[in-house]
């Protein structure tokens, strides 16, 4: 494989998580089963994804000047995601994620800390990094300014970018504009794009003015191509035993993959995901390339 250059423009997070039989009630004490700390965050997550499937990848994000910060950082780096471009903010704390995993679901809180932080002009200071990666993304766990700067200097440079809208927010017309790839599930596009939430899938993708790559969790994908053409990619079938992260390396894989064709890349973007659910934590059921090689092979 051919290892592309990716830049993730995204957020830094430690993820406290706690797993537990069942959602509580609001006001309800329940007694949890279990709890971990994994390193999170959907910008690390997408790089790291990025990053095991053989790309050479950097991440322009900041973290607190603290523990976390610093086991974040270490993470990073034993990853092979380059942190050149990773600012440390004295007076915040890293981002933090406080994650409910029960019923093979997961509620998530985040609270931004050094996320906030990052400002157009860091991503500005990284104009050569840009201009020389094959992809670009981001996703919304940083300011919306700093997203557009980045959409902005993608687009000036020739490259895709991919934007992933999580957390969900009404996007603005320039972003949507700049956007190469929008990565939305179904509850995303709609309140990215001011959509009814009651139309279908294939509906909202008719409705979208930018190319779209929608998850459908356990159906799989639908997409359109450059033409508007829709297509379906079902999903791989697993034993899900945390979703955290499955969107995050759906997004890396897609990256990575993206000059073999997209029908290609969601295909391979699909049963990532599908192997990083097989595992609890955000990036420690992402797969290397050889996995996925593998798990491509017996799936046919
Ligand atoms: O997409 C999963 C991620 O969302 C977690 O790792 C958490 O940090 C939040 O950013």
């Amino acid at each position: 494989m051919n290892a592309p250059k990716i830049v993730v423009i995204g957020s830094i997070n430690m993820d406290l998580v706690t797993s537990s039989p069942r959602f509580p009630q609001p006001g309800e004490t329940l007694l949890g089963t279990g709890f971990n700390q994994y390193m999170g965050g959907k910008g690390a997550n997408q790089a790291v994804a990025a990053a095991r499937l053989g790309a050479h990848v950097s991440l322009i994000g900041a973290v607190g000047a603290d523990h976390f910060g610093q086991v974040l950082l270490d993470n990073l780096k034993k990853e092979r995601v380059n942190t050149d471009a990773v600012r440390i903010i004295q007076d915040q704390p890293s981002g933090l994620a406080n994650i409910t995993v029960a019923e093979g679901d997961n509620h998530i809180v985040v609270v931004s800390g050094a996320n906030f932080s990052l400002t157009p002009s860091d991503v500005e200071q990284e104009e050569q990094r840009i201009a020389s990666a094959d992809v670009v993304m981001a996703q919304l766990e940083t300011p919306l300014d700093t997203v557009i700067a980045s959409a902005k200097l993608a687009k000036k440079h020739g490259k895709p970018f991919i934007l992933n809208p999580a957390p969900a927010q009404k996007l603005p017309q320039e972003l949507v504009a700049l956007t190469g790839l929008l990565t939305p599930n179904a509850y995303e596009l709609a309140i990215s794009l001011g959509l009814s939430e009651n139309l279908t899938p294939e509906e909202m993708l008719q409705q979208s003015p930018c190319q779209v790559v929608m998850t459908l969790g356990s159906k799989g994908a639908l997409f359109t191509d450059e033409s508007g053409a829709q297509h379906r990619q079902p999903s791989f079938k697993v034993t899900p035993v945390d979703t955290t992260g499955a969107g995050d390396t759906f997004n890396g894989a897609l990256a990575v993959f993206l000059n073999q064709g997209l029908h290609e890349a969601v295909k391979k973007a699909c049963a990532a995901a599908a192997l990083s659910v097989t595992r609890p934590g955000a990036q420690s059921g992402m797969p290397v390339y050889k996995e996925l090689a593998a798990f491509l092979k017996q799936a046919v």
